[in-house]
Order: structure tokens, then C-alpha cells, then sequence
């Protein structure tokens, strides 16, 4: 099959993902999965805010702000020393949701307003003064990086863009999504990364993981041999696999 071979030229960029990855080690004894799930949430919020400013939906714009501030008020009652953090970190990451709360709460007077361009501004401040100065203080804290949230991020966005060209009626986008579900799946396989990036040392288990892992390549090779071929009940089926076999058998055993 030429889009086999093909396939190991467009992986070349996410060979770079096992570099970065090895060299982080998991000494996160913390339970982190609370802050990822709401950290997705806000990036999900944010895109939601661009979303609705490109078509002028100030509603959109309104309720995504909205859900920003309840979220950074909602993390403000947290225990940071269940995620890990020291008890003394609580005042600085506390400060950093605070700027959340306001400026999403600025961003929604100025959806009210129908201000456009308080939005934009808003937004700026926003992932300038919130999202990122945080990440830049907490996310590389030794140890306070999950790199499995790097895996599932880009699993994420590797579906979203099968979907998008799936409604896009663009079979190559779909491909190249799922080529690269494939791409980073094998490389979730690797023996090395299980051990160190999912910390799962029992030798069993690892194989049961990379099963889970080999399902959902098998599902996304399915994928992209649809959209190659424009048939797009195999894509469904792909799909199907994709969720059943792949993220969500995984996620009952090792999530
Ligand atoms: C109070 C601190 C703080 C604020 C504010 C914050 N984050 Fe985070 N964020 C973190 C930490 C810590 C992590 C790492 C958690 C992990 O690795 O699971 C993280 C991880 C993430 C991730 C996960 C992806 C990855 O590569 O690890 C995304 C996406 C994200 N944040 C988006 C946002 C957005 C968008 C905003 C602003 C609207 C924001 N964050 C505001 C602390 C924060
Ligand atoms: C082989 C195992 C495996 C497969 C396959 C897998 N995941 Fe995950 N996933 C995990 C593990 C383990 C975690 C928890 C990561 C952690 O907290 O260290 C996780 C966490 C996540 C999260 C973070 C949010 C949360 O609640 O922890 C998202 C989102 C996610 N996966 C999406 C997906 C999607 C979408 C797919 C399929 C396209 C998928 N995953 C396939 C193992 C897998």
C-alpha cells in the first residue's frame, strides 16, 4: 500500500515527540487528571470566544467568557497540594485565576456591548496574562508536566481534524488526520514511553496498554484507508473502532 510508506515521510515531525518526552520524568505522585480535564475545558472555551467573534455571535462570545469565569472561581477552592503543588504556591496560582475571572469577566461586558474590539483585546490579556504567564510559573515545574496530556492533545486534535475534513467533504484532510493518529499511536507503543510517560511498570499491563494501542492504529490505518479510497462508510466504521477499541477500552483500564 503506497500510503503505508508514504506515511513514515509525514511522521517525521512527531519522531521529535519521544525526545521531549523521555527526557521528562513522571515523578507526579499527585493526581493531576482534575487540572487537565478543566484545562481542556478553558482551551476549548477560549477557541469558542474566537469561534463566535469570526461570525460576530456575541452570545457565542458571552457564554464562553461566561464559562471561563466560573471555571478560574471554581479552581480558586481547590487544594493545590492535592495536584501536587506546595501548599505556598496557593497565593501565586491563585492570583493567576483571579486575572482569568476578570478578564473573561471583561470579555463578556464587552460581548454585551457588542464591542469587537475590546474582545480581541480581552482575549490578548487573556492568554498573555492569565493562561500563559501561569503555564510559564506552574507547567514546567519539574514534575508538573503530564506528557500523557501531550499523547491525548494531540489525539484530540488529530479527530478533530478527521472531522473537519469529513465536513469539509475533503477526504485528505481526514487522511492526513488520521495518519497522524496513527503516527503518534505508534509511538505511544514504544515500550520506553509506556514505562515512562504512562508509569506503568508491571510488564503485563504494558502489554495490555500497547493492545489498547495497536487498536486504535488499527482504527485510524481503517481511517485513512477510507478517506484514500472516499468511502466513507469504512470512515465510519474506523471511527467507531477508533472510540470503542481505542480511547475508550483504553481509558476503562488505564485512565
Ligand atoms: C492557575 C494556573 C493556570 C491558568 C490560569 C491556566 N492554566 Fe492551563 N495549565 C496549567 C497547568 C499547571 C497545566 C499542566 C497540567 C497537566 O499537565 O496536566 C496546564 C495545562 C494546560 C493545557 C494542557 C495541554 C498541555 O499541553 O499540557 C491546556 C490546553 C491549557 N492548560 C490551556 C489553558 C488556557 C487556554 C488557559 C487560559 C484561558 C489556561 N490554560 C490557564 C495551569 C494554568
Ligand atoms: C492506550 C491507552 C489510551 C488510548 C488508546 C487513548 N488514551 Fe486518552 N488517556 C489515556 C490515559 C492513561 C489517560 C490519563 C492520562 C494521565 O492522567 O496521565 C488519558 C487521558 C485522556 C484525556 C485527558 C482528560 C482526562 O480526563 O484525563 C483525553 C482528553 C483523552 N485521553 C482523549 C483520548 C482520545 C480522544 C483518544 C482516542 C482517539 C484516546 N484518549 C486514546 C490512555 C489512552
Amino acid at each position: 500500500m503506497t500510503f503505508r510508506s508514504f506515511r513514515s515521510f509525514k511522521a517525521f515531525p512527531v519522531m521529535m515527540f519521544p525526545v521531549i518526552l523521555i527526557a521528562i520524568p513522571l515523578v507526579v505522585s499527585a493526581d493531576l487528571r482534575p487540572l487537565s480535564r478543566a484545562m481542556l475545558a478553558n482551551l476549548q472555551a477560549t477557541n469558542a470566544i474566537g469561534e463566535s467573534l469570526a461570525v460576530e455571535d456575541f452570545t457565542g462570545v458571552a457564554n464562553a467568557a461566561r464559562e471561563l469565569t466560573n471555571r478560574a472561581r471554581e479552581i480558586q477552592t481547590w487544594d493545590v497540594s492535592k495536584l501536587g503543588f506546595r501548599p505556598s504556591d496557593k497565593a501565586e496560582f491563585d492570583a493567576y485565576l483571579k486575572l482569568q475571572e476578570d478578564i473573561a469577566e471583561k470579555i463578556g461586558r464587552a460581548a454585551s456591548d457588542e464591542n469587537g474590539t475590546l474582545v480581541v483585546a480581552g482575549l490578548g490579556d487573556l492568554l498573555n496574562k492569565s493562561c500563559l504567564s501561569c503555564h510559564k510559573a506552574f507547567r514546567d515545574r519539574q514534575g508538573m508536566l503530564k506528557s500523557s496530556t501531550l499523547f491525548m492533545t494531540s489525539f484530540v486534535s488529530a479527530w478533530r481534524e478527521i472531522n473537519r475534513g469529513l465536513l469539509l467533504n475533503d477526504y485528505s484532510v481526514a487522511a492526513r488526520g488520521a495518519r497522524s493518529m496513527a503516527s503518534v499511536g505508534q509511538i505511544m507503543s514504544w515500550d520506553p514511553i509506556i514505562r515512562s510517560t504512562f508509569n506503568i511498570s508491571d510488564t503485563a499491563a504494558r502489554n495490555k496498554f500497547r493492545g489498547h494501542a495497536a487498536n486504535l492504529v488499527g482504527a485510524a490505518d481503517k481511517i485513512e484507508e477510507g478517506a484514500t479510497r472516499g468511502e466513507s462508510d469504512i470512515i465510519e466504521k474506523g471511527l467507531a473502532q477508533m472510540w470503542n477499541a481505542g480511547c475508550l477500552a483504553c481509558h476503562a483500564e488505564f485512565r
